[in-house]
């Protein structure tokens, strides 16, 4: 039994749309131009249809996703694919195309039931839906490929159904139609295509018989309501490409427009602006926690594990701790950053939280701030004095630059110590420590 994601499902898939597409340019042009078959596309024919044969038979044994069940019973596939897409890949199997061209006169059904190979074409829609589920590339841009690669295809049978109704007619080779010439006939009908499809239509190039003027009065019904279409995918799409840049903008436009409003001095909207400006660079401005917070428990334990991942390498206690209690610290740490200068504590205060520096540095200062004690770098932690010996802060935290900080709240610090005493041991060294130190 194949696995629906399995490589070789996957590469399989892919070679059948790429005979997909090689009939959908292939056929249409054929059957419109009337051109001697060569060798090559009839190989290339031939193929198609036994690899399309082949993949009715690979279908029975390819497992399928009902929700989030695979479901690998054969009884159930068979069913499964006989109500699908059983019939259709059977009709786009047989090869209408060869014993199209193995006639002298074609007859009008058989020229249908060649074009009904196209129908394979569709299947280029569960191929994209697996594309953009494995996240690769930007799924705006990828849709944005898809609407032009339906277009292209559109407009290209489009035209070959423009030469086809219009040949044989006279008027046709006043119009215009060189029958020596095809790839200026497929040009010029392609021509005719954009310019009624885009509703500009020169009107240059006019149909020559009924039928083509209906056909004529259809594309540019068709053409003005997909025109539209197009224009609004496209400008959404395109405002999309980059939706974490554009909501950012957004926020600091309004920001903006606030500071402004209550006329906040500029040497403060400067500081709001770089404290925006770091939040861009250094993590694009999400909001870590309401992400995170998002996930159900399992998923939010290895997310937050991961993105703290540089802070558990860089604290001392971490990189010896126990997987759980390092897993009961980290979900309960609260991402918050400050600017250059910034007072993160002030001595004299009631504690009510610590701090691990996850980037930047901090500086212990006197209440003035004008002596500086220590200085703290990334992987240190603070604010576990007040917390550990219920007293005031004992000294105060001044920001260097942009600091990046993880804040365990009291509450959450107090189970952690309860629960592991390791961490406990660990704590109260550093603040025994730091609390003898001069002041
Ligand atoms: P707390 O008293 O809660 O708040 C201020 C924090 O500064 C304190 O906890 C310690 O974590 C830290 N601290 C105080 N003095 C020093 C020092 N000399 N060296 C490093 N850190 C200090």
């Amino acid at each position: 039994m194949l696995h629906p994601h399995s490589k070789l499902r996957q590469s399989w898939d892919i070679l059948i749309v790429l005979l997909a597409l090689f009939a959908a340019i292939e056929i249409p042009l054929r059957l419109s131009l009337d051109f001697e078959l060569p060798r090559w596309i009839f190989f290339m024919e031939l193929l198609i249809t036994v690899v399309f044969s082949l993949d009715i038979i690979l279908n029975f044994f390819t497992s399928y996703y009902h929700g989030y069940k695979l479901i690998a019973d054969r009884k159930l596939i068979a069913r499964h694919y006989l109500r699908g897409w059983f019939f259709w890949d059977l009709i786009s199997a047989i090869p209408f195309p060869l014993l199209y061209s193995a006639m002298e006169e074609p007859i009008l059904a058989i020229k249908i039931l060649t074009l009904l190979r196209l129908i394979r074409l569709f299947r280029i829609i569960g191929f994209m839906n697996k594309l953009t589920r494995k996240n690769l590339v930007n799924p705006s841009i990828l849709r944005l490929c898809y609407l032009v690669f339906w277009v292209m295809i559109a407009a290209h049978i489009t035209a070959c159904a423009w030469i086809d109704l219009g040949s044989g007619n006279a008027a046709n080779t006043n119009a215009g139609y060189d029958p020596s010439d095809n790839v200026r006939n497929y040009i010029r009908a392609l021509y005719w295509t954009t310019t009624t499809m885009t509703t500009i239509g020169y009107g240059d190039i006019s149909p020559v018989n009924n039928i083509q003027t209906v056909f004529t009065m259809f594309i540019q019904l068709l053409g003005a309501g997909m025109y539209g279409f197009l224009i609004g995918n496209i400008a959404s799409l395109l405002a999309n490409i980059d939706i974490a840049r554009a909501q950012f903008r957004e926020k600091l436009q309004k920001l903006n427009i606030f500071m402004n409003y209550h006329n906040i001095p500029r040497s403060l909207q400067e500081k709001a602006r770089n404290y925006y400006d770091y939040l861009w660079h250094s993590r694009k401005g999400f909001d870590e926690t309401s992400v995170i917070n998002e996930l159900p428990p399992p998923l939010k334990v290895e997310l937050s594990l991961f993105l703290n991942r540089r802070l558990i390498e860089k604290v001392d206690f971490f990189r010896d701790a126990r997987q759980d209690c390092i897993r009961d610290i980290v979900l309960n740490l609260e991402h918050v950053v400050y600017s250059p200068g910034d007072f993160i504590i002030t001595k004299g205060e009631i504690g009510n939280e610590m701090f691990f520096i996850s980037r930047g540095a901090v500086e212990v200062v006197s209440d003035d701030g004008k002596t500086v004690y220590a200085t703290l770098s990334e992987g240190n932690f603070f604010g576990e004095i007040a917390l550990l010996l219920s007293v005031p802060r004992t000294a105060s935290i001044r920001a260097v630059g942009f600091c990046d900080l993880y804040k365990l709240q009291k509450s959450d610090f107090e189970k952690v110590l309860n629960n592991y005493p390791d961490f406990k041991t660990h704590i109260e060294k550093h603040a025994e420590e730091r609390a003898k130190m001069p002041k």
